[in-house]
């Protein structure tokens, strides 16, 4: 095998995905824990006072540090390289959810034993389905009262549409909980609480039929075999190929705040979850192991260095080597640039990378002329394809205040666009400038950006429009006659693509039936 083969073996990459609460904070945390990255858990981020209030969340943005740097937490656990790639936790900002979920490889869903499958979490799910991620289930807080676990595996197989296999199994919950038995490996593991923010050694009793367990468990432990007879007859086995079709999930039961159960769930990620997958382009599939460099860029971020007006674009290496002072190419534009200076992010720390290979982000340095989706190359053209616009939900027209700083704005909206903070519509039939987001939140964003970065005062006026949708036609002649009666509704995107815009979701509807030649699209790729 190829040095390059073998690196790519042993990368796992991959995100949480959870409903606010859930737990995948403290998740996060005990994972970096175990990986030596942190040695004391609770100093990942702050929680509750960053994530809810605008304001708050201002305040974090401007301590741009701590969003950068652990939106890509690398650390080495076994003889395995983890990528973990934060997902931002407030809904307004899920498709920079949705474009993380297209740089990595599986995914991790925790859930709340007391609230079961909640609204994100099938959000989330759905776009997993659509690259068919393998998914790993965490059921957290069992330290707490909650649901049946029988029950919430159902609920997980009905709702979310996947086979449920446990490898651990709760004994009892909230007062009553005493550990978890591992089904594959037939030991009892018991839980210790109040231990959370260490490295723990867990006790652990060999056998189910072990005298010892009635020793420790008490009554317990006859409830524990019946229940375990039940399950194993109930539910599925741990299929490691079904598993990598997406069709059924690995499940583990722990608390994370305690750190109890969330050994077991690394272990068995790191041995199980897929390795960095082929990636398809417009030219042909791109396998990791190939010698020379691929990626494309998922994200592009505020740097967090206020010095430096620079932006990061987080690039997902698809195959070959990133080494320092590399050339690549920089598709879309056919230049080739020298990468000196890409950011790593080892353990939590911000420092130069040497070398990454396939699974790995780096963090390239971008004065504006990075885009999301963008390819890089060893030279060769080619299109990495599947990062996806999403249609936005809410609307809203610019208003400048001083109409002196128009180049100013549209300069500042252009750029924003780029990072996916916002997208612009042009109407064909005026000079609206209209802005779309998926959250309301995203608007004062921008606005506050426009004000710091740009110096531009702007508001942001309702406007009637409800939906929109990338138009195509393959018949020209067609796509001319749509043109001219739907002029009115129809407007352009900040590349210059076609968009009509719906004053109603009826009047879209309508539409629709009207010109049934005409494909009208919720999602644009890049
Ligand atoms: P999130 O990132 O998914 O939004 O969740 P986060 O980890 O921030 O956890 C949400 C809340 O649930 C936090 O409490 C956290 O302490 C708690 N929590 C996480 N894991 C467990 C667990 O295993 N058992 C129990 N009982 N609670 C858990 P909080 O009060 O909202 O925040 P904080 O004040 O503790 O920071």
């Amino acid at each position: 095998m190829s040095n390059i083969a073998q690196e790519a073996a042993r990368r796992r990459t991959f995100a949480i995905i959870s409903h606010p609460d859930a737990g995948k904070t403290t998740l996060t945390e005990k994972l970096l824990l175990f990986g030596g990255a942190i040695q004391l858990a609770g100093t990942v981020k702050g929680r509750k006072s960053t994530r809810h209030a605008t304001s708050d969340w201002m305040a974090m943005e401007q301590q741009r540090g701590i969003s950068v740097t652990s939106s890509v937490m690398q650390f080495p656990y076994k003889d395995r390289i983890v990528n973990l790639l934060d997902t931002p936790g407030h809904e307004d900002f899920s498709e920079d959810t949705y474009r993380t979920l297209t740089a990595v490889d599986s995914a991790m869903m925790v859930i709340d034993v007391a609230k079961g499958v909640e609204a994100r979490t099938i959000k989330l799910m759905e776009v997993c389905r659509l690259r068919t991620t393998p998914i790993f289930t965490f059921i957290n807080k069992l330290d707490r009262e909650g649901r049946e676990p029988i029950e919430l595996m159902d609920e997980v197989e009905e709702v979310l549409g996947i086979r449920c296999a446990p490898v651990t199994w709760p004994i009892g919950m909230g007062r009553r909980f005493k550990g978890v038995y591992h089904l594959l490996e037939d030991t009892v593991h018991l839980y210790q609480p109040g231990k959370g923010s260490t490295r723990q050694d867990v006790t652990e009793i060999p056998g189910l039929d072990n005298p010892e367990l009635d020793a420790v468990l008490g009554s317990q432990a006859a409830e524990l075999r019946d229940e375990i007879e039940l399950v194993k007859g109930a539910s599925n086995e741990f299929d490691v190929a079904a598993y990598l079709r997406g069709e059924l999930t690995p499940v583990f039961f722990g608390s994370a705040i305690n750190n109890f159960g969330v050994q077991e769930l690394l272990d068995y990620f790191v041995e199980y979850a897929p390795a960095p997958q082929p990636h398809v382009t417009d030219a042909r599939v791109v396998e990791p192991e190939e010698e020379k460099f691929s990626g494309f860029v998922f994200k592009i971020q505020a740097n967090m260095d206020p010095q430096h007006r620079d932006r990061i674009a987080f690039l997902r290496v698809c195959s070959g080597r990133y080494t320092r002072n590399m050339k690549m190419r920089q598709v879309r534009i056919g230049r080739d640039v020298q990468v000196a200076n890409a950011m790593t992010f080892m353990a939590a720390e911000r420092g130069q990378v040497e070398e990454a290979y396939p699974g790995d982000i780096i963090g390239l340095h971008n004065h504006g002329t990075i885009r999301i989706g963008d390819t890089f190359t060893q030279g060769e053209e080619l299109k990495f394809t599947g990062i996806p616009n999403f249609a936005p939900e809410l609307f809203r027209r610019a208003v400048l205040r001083d109409p002196m700083r128009m180049k100013a704005l549209q300069k500042g909206l252009d750029q924003l666009c780029e990072e996916g903070a916002t997208q612009l519509f042009r109407p064909l039939r005026n000079n609206d400038l209209i802005l779309g987001a998926v959250g309301v939140l995203q608007f004062e964003v921008v606005a506050q950006r426009l004000r710091d970065e740009y110096k531009v005062e702007c508001a942001f006026e309702p406007i009637s429009v409800a939906t929109a949708r990338w138009v195509a036609c393959e018949d020209d002649k067609l796509m001319q006659k749509f043109r001219d009666k739907a002029y009115e509704n129809l407007a352009l995107d900040q590349s210059d693509e076609l968009v009509y815009i719906a004053p109603t979701r009826v009047n879209l509807q309508m539409a629709q039936e009207r010109f049934p030649e005409v494909e009208f699209h919720a999602t644009r790729e890049h």
